[in-house]
């Protein structure tokens, strides 16, 4: 029966391959078989035939041509299409910027808090070395203490800068030394001098740069290591560095992190080309996001209660269907 059916299917499949086989060779050569009905109605039978073959080989060249055109059109559109492909990643490049890659940042995983070790010597960093030109204005004293400082250190901190206040008894402004309560100084009083002193590009504020930024703390490390020579037939312009990590390449801060330079307290850790960044960038981070620690914990100690609610409702709902789950109805239909 199988095999009969089988067979019946081979047979049917067969048929229809010659059908459509039958249909292609009339659709290819229509004007062939014109051609030939057209000499058979006027009797030339063999004149007919040699031009019908002809055209036949005819079609039968055209045929090969029309399949290398399509695909030598393909070809075309595919190195077009990779062509354009890498021009666009490079005009991306060139307006975006280059991509930064993925670091590994010791506070990124699921359970980890941020190095605070590395909090306090991005503070250093910051201090000493981009606090000439980028404000932190979310920043106030009060914040570094029990993060980085203790609140001795802080005040201590606060008290070395001039915090200008008043007015006094006088009506005059006075300078007095900078309490917990005062932000971070402020390298310059407003925009116009800090476009003044850098040449008309502005030192944007730091306070939340790493989320200001697509992909901020990669690319913040990736701008501060990415300073190089430009590349053959590429001329940045005179105040300006080249830097492939920014949009347009060419960025108005000079390289401020190279080997050495800044001093720690902590002697023993050397000041290298990336430690600098690492540091600088878990400060800005922890800056822009101050609340990660708390949140992560806060996450933890939620996903724990959370699997005890579970817990409990699972055994209570359990708890509560037994009865009924394991009752039995019987009924006994008399008659
Ligand atoms: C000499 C002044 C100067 C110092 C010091 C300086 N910067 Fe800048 N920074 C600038 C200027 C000017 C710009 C604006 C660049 C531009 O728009 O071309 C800038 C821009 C930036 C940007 C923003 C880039 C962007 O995508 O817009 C970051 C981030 C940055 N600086 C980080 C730092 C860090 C971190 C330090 C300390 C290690 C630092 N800067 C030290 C002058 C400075």
């Amino acid at each position: 029966m199988f095999r009969s059916s089988s067979g019946a299917i081979s047979r049917a499949l067969k048929q229809a391959a010659s059908r459509s086989q039958v249909a292609a060779e009339q659709q290819v050569l229509p004007s062939a078989a014109v051609a030939t009905q057209a000499a058979q109605a006027s009797g030339g039978e063999t004149v007919a035939a040699a031009a019908a073959q002809q055209q036949q080989q005819q079609q039968h060249q055209s045929g090969q041509r029309s399949w290398k055109k399509p695909a030598l059109i393909g070809a075309g559109a595919a190195v077009a299409t990779a062509g354009l492909t890498s021009l666009a990643i490079a005009e991306e490049e060139a307006d975006h910027g280059l991509h930064a890659p993925e670091f590994p940042w010791s506070h990124s995983g699921f359970f980890s808090a941020y190095d605070h070790a590395s909090i306090r010597r991005g503070h250093q960093v910051y201090s000493q070395v981009c606090a000439a030109c980028h404000s932190m204005e979310q920043l106030h004293y009060r914040d570094l203490v029990g993060v980085a400082y203790t609140e001795e250190e802080v005040k201590e901190m606060a008290a070395e800068t001039e915090v200008e206040d008043g007015p006094n008894e006088e009506g005059e402004q006075f300078e007095r030394p900078g309490r917990l309560s005062d932000p971070l100084p402020r390298p310059y009083p407003n925009e116009e001098a800090a476009r003044y002193a850098n040449g008309g590009a502005y030192p944007p504020d730091l306070s939340l740069i790493t989320k200001a930024r697509h992909n901020g703390q990669n690319y913040v490390f990736s701008l501060l290591t990415g300073y190089r020579e430009p590349p053959a037939g590429v001329t940045v312009r005179e105040g300006l560095y080249y830097n492939p990590y920014f949009p347009g390449g060419a960025i108005a801060m000079p390289q401020m992190l190279a080997d050495g330079g800044t001093e720690y307290e902590d002697e023993e850790i050397p000041a290298t080309m990336s430690s600098r960044p690492r540091w600088i960038v878990t400060f800005l981070s922890w800056a822009a996001e101050p609340e990660h620690d708390d949140r992560k914990l806060m996450g933890v100690k939620w996903l724990f209660i959370l699997t005890l609610v579970l817990a409990t409702a699972v055994y209570y709902k359990r708890w509560k269907w037994a009865p009924i789950k394991s009752r039995r109805i019987i009924v006994d239909a008399v008659n």
